[in-house]
C-alpha cells in the first residue's frame, strides 16, 4: 500500500501535492518538506484530554454568564504589562524569539515567582533536569512548588498536567513536543500545530495557564511559531540583539488586552532584570557622534523612548547596489531612499545602504521616517547631525514632513533626557509652540530639515 504524503511549507503551513522550490503563499524559498498523512495508530492525544475537554451544546447568548477574567500578577512588572495586566487563568500564551534570546530564562523566573503560592509545572524537552537546576542556581531561585519534568511526548505531558494540577505550565519548547499518533518528526508544521492546538484546548477547559515557548529563526525556514499565532490566546515575542544586553518583549496578539505594550529587560549575570527607566538605553554614540547617526523618539504602547538610527552608505563595489535594514521596515526604507533621490537630488543609486536601529529594537512607526532619512543623508554626505536634536516626523512621497501621533509625549521625553532641540512636523510644532525648556523646530519638508540639522 502506498503511503499518502503531502508537501507542507514549514514557514506558513500551506500544502501542495508536489515539491515546490518556492511557497506560492508566503514566498519562502526551499520551505517544503514531505510529510506523511498516515496515522500510526498510537493512542491519540484527543482521547487523553477527552475527559477534560467537554463539547457543550450551543447556548443562547443571553443565557451565558459573564465570568470575570482571573488574573495573577507574575510580579515581573514588565511581563504583566505585556500580558495586559497579569497572567489570565486558563489562557495559552506563545513566547517566541530566536534561540538564546532568553525565553527559558524568563519563563523559569516567572515560574519561580508564581510557584511561591501555587503549583507550577515546567516541562523541558531541551535541557536535562541538572541543566535546569544549574540555571535555577545561577538565577538564585528556590521554590517548593516548582515541578520540573523532562518530556517531549504530548500525551505524557498532558498526563503530568492532569496529575499535578498546576496553576501554570511551561512547555519548553513546542519544537521538541510531539503527538505520538502522527508519524512526522517533532518540529514539523503538523506536529507543532497539533500540539499547540491540544495545549490551548487543555488550557481553556482545565483552567491551567500554559506558556508555550517557540523558537523562530531570522530566516524563518524552520517551522515557526508564525503558524501558531491564530491558535493560541496571546503571542509575545522577544526581540533584541545578542551583543546588546537589552531585550524587548512585545505582544503581537492578546485576546485579553492591548497589543501595543512592550516590556524591557536587560540580561544580566543572574538572569533577566526589568528596565524601568529606559532613559537613553538605545543610544550608543551620545558623546562622540559619527556621521550616519540620528536620534528619534518612538512610542511603544504608552511609553515614549529615544532610539538611535544608524546608517552606513558606501559606494557599491558590485554591479548591484545593496540595501539592508535591521530594525526598520526595508520597503519603507527603499521608499525613503527613492524620495531622497528624486526630490532632494542625492544620487544614491550606486550606493550600498545599510540601516540599523541601535540596541536591537524594532521601530515600526512612521514617525521615525525623518530620522531614517537624515541618517542616510548624513552618512552619504559624511556630515554630522547635531546630536542635541531629537528628530521626528513621517515622510511622504514628495518628501513632505507629515504630522505624527502624540508629539507632546515624545518632546517631553526628549526634554527629560536633557536634549536641547526637537525637530517636528510644522503642524505639530504649532500645537506645541508654547512648551518651555526645549527649543522646537517645525519643518514642512525634508530639505528644510537638512538645512537645520547638518553641521
Ligand atoms: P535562554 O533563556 O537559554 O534562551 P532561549 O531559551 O531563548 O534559547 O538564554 C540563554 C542566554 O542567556 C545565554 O546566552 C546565556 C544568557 N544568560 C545570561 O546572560 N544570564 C543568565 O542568568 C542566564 C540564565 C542566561
Ligand atoms: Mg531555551
Amino acid at each position: 500500500m502506498q503511503t499518502k504524503t503531502v508537501f507542507i511549507c514549514q514557514s506558513c503551513g500551506s500544502q501542495s501535492p508536489k515539491w515546490l522550490g518556492r511557497c506560492p503563499e508566503c514566498d519562502e524559498w526551499n520551505s517544503f518538506v514531505e510529510e506523511s498523512l498516515r496515522n500510526n495508530g498510537a493512542k491519540g492525544v484527543r482521547s487523553v484530554i477527552a475527559d477534560i475537554v467537554s463539547s457543550d451544546a450551543p447556548k443562547k447568548l443571553s443565557s451565558i454568564e459573564q465570568k470575570d477574567l482571573l488574573r495573577t500578577n507574575t510580579q515581573i512588572g514588565e511581563l504583566d504589562r505585556v500580558l495586559g495586566g497579569g497572567l489570565v487563568k486558563g489562557s495559552a500564551i506563545l513566547v517566541g524569539g530566536e534561540p538564546g534570546i532568553g525565553k527559558s530564562t524568563l519563563m523559569l523566573q516567572a515560574a519561580n515567582i508564581i510557584s511561591k503560592e501555587r503549583r507550577v509545572l515546567y516541562v523541558s524537552g531541551e535541557e536535562s533536569l541538572s541543566q535546569i537546576k544549574l540555571r535555577a542556581q545561577r538565577l538564585g531561585l528556590s521554590s517548593e512548588n516548582l515541578y520540573i519534568v523532562n518530556e517531549t511526548d504530548l500525551v505524557r505531558i498532558i498526563e503530568h498536567i492532569k496529575d499535578i494540577k498546576p496553576y501554570m505550565a511551561v512547555i519548553d519548547s513546542i519544537q521538541t513536543t510531539y503527538c505520538p499518533q502522527f508519524l512526522q518528526n517533532a518540529g514539523t508544521v503538523t506536529q507543532i500545530k497539533e500540539s499547540a492546538g491540544m495545549l490551548t484546548a487543555l488550557a481553556k477547559s482545565s483552567g491551567v495557564s500554559v506558556f508555550i515557548i517557540g523558537h523562530i529563526t531570522k530566516e524563518g525556514v524552520i517551522a515557526g511559531p508564525k503558524v501558531l499565532e491564530h491558535i493560541v490566546d496571546s503571542v509575545i515575542y522577544f526581540e533584541g540583539q545578542k551583543e546588546s544586553p537589552f531585550r524587548i518583549l512585545r505582544a503581537i496578539k492578546n485576546r485579553f488586552g492591548a497589543t501595543d505594550e512592550v516590556g524591557i529587560f536587560s540580561m544580566e549575570e543572574d538572569g533577566l532584570k526589568e528596565v524601568k527607566d529606559t532613559s537613553g538605553i538605545f543610544i550608543q554614540h551620545k558623546d562622540n557622534p559619527l556621521p550616519g547617526s540620528s536620534i528619534t523618539a518612538v512610542i511603544e504602547g504608552t511609553r515614549p523612548f529615544l532610539v538611535e538610527i544608524q546608517a552606513l552608505v558606501t559606494a557599491s563595489s558590485f554591479g548591484m547596489a545593496r540595501q539592508r535594514s535591521m530594525g526598520f521596515d526595508l520597503n519603507r526604507m527603499v521608499l525613503l531612499i527613492a524620495g531622497l533621490q528624486k526630490n532632494i537630488g542625492l544620487n544614491l543609486s550606486d550606493q550600498d545602504i545599510y540601516l540599523n536601529v541601535a540596541g536591537g529594537v524594532r521601530v515600526n512607526e512612521p514617525a521615525s521616517d525623518l530620522a531614517v532619512t537624515v541618517a542616510i543623508a548624513s552618512s552619504f554626505k559624511n556630515a554630522l547631525v547635531r546630536q542635541d536634536t531629537v528628530i521626528m516626523g513621517e515622510v511622504g512621497l514628495t518628501s513632505e514632513v507629515r504630522r505624527i501621533s502624540q508629539p507632546g509625549a515624545r518632546v517631553n521625553e526628549a526634554k527629560r533626557l536633557g536634549y536641547k532641540r526637537c525637530m517636528l512636523p510644522m503642524s505639530d510644532y504649532k500645537s506645541l509652540r508654547n512648551l518651555k525648556g526645549i527649543e522646537l523646530i517645525g519643518v514642512d519638508n525634508v530639505s528644510q530639515a537638512f538645512e537645520e540639522l547638518f553641521i
